[in-house]
């Protein structure tokens, strides 16, 4: 469904992400992981058009969606939870999931019952400003939001990121689920554990390169993976 080919990323002088080239298939979940500063949101950046590629080629489908505008990415189906949530903090949840639907001019009626269908806490917080709920309901916002815009393929920016274990459980369940239901997965993550049980397939991405691909299975009985990422 995607490809990169060649991707490089350059802040200035420094290269974040140096000639990576992998594929996410229909249907699956692909997981990077990597250490901090390794290139991973970057990566998602670029795809979602959030920053220019110093050259390769992002491809959708058969078509190539290297130059376009972050809002004609979404429109072609690609949506991008950010690190760090990033909700509206003074709106309420029913506005932050409206905003999350802003280029689509048909019914919000159907998505709205599928996103307060998949999180229940959503539907009845839905008053509620979107800065006074906690971590992990602000986490099932920032997926919320993202599904408005009924995306293909949703990419997720550590998801994980400071969420006590059992919330962490809670939203991998629901990026099962949401799988299942039919919207392909990339996902990138620390919490190598976690992302590794859940991936399909799986990539480790260190200081710009992609040096390891396996199920993620193989990369979680692998031992170099192991001493590096999985304590
Ligand atoms: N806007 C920017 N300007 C300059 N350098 C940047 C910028 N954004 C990222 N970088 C640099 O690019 C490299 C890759 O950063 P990136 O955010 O992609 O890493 P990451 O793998 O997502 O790390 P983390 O796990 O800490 O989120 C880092 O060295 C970082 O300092
Ligand atoms: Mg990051």
């Amino acid at each position: 469904m995607l490809k990169i080919d060649g991707l490089r990323v350059n802040y200035g002088g420094i290269e974040a992400v140096k000639d990576i080239t992998f594929e996410v298939p229909e249907r699956e979940i692909v997981t990077l992981i990597g250490a901090n500063g390794a290139g991973k949101s970057t990566t998602l950046r670029a795809i979602a058009g959030l920053v220019k590629p110093a050259s390769g080629r992002i491809h959708l489908q058969a078509e190539d969606i290297t130059a376009l505008s972050p809002d004609r990415i979404v429109s072609k189906g690609i949506t991008l939870v950010p690190e760090g949530r990033r909700v509206f903090p003074d709106l309420t949840v029913l506005e932050n999931l409206k905003i999350g639907a802003y280029l689509r001019k048909d019914s919000l009626e159907d998505d709205l019952a599928w996103v307060y269908d998949l999180f229940p806490r959503l539907k009845e917080r839905s008053w509620q400003a979107a800065g006074t709920l906690s971590g992990g309901e602000q986490q099932m916002l920032a997926v919320g939001r993202a599904l408005m815009s009924r995306p293909k393929l949703m990419m997720m920016d550590e998801p994980s990121l400071g969420l006590a274990p059992l919330v962490v459980k809670g939203i991998f369940d629901i990026i099962k689920e949401i799988n299942r239901q039919g919207v392909t997965i990339l996902l990138i993550e620390q919490n190598a554990n976690m992302a590794l049980h859940t991936a399909d397939t799986a990539y480790v991405l260190e200081t710009g390169r992609l040096t390891m691909k396996g199920t993620g299975r193989e990369l979680l009985s692998n031992e170099a993976v192991k001493k590096a990422y999985l304590g």
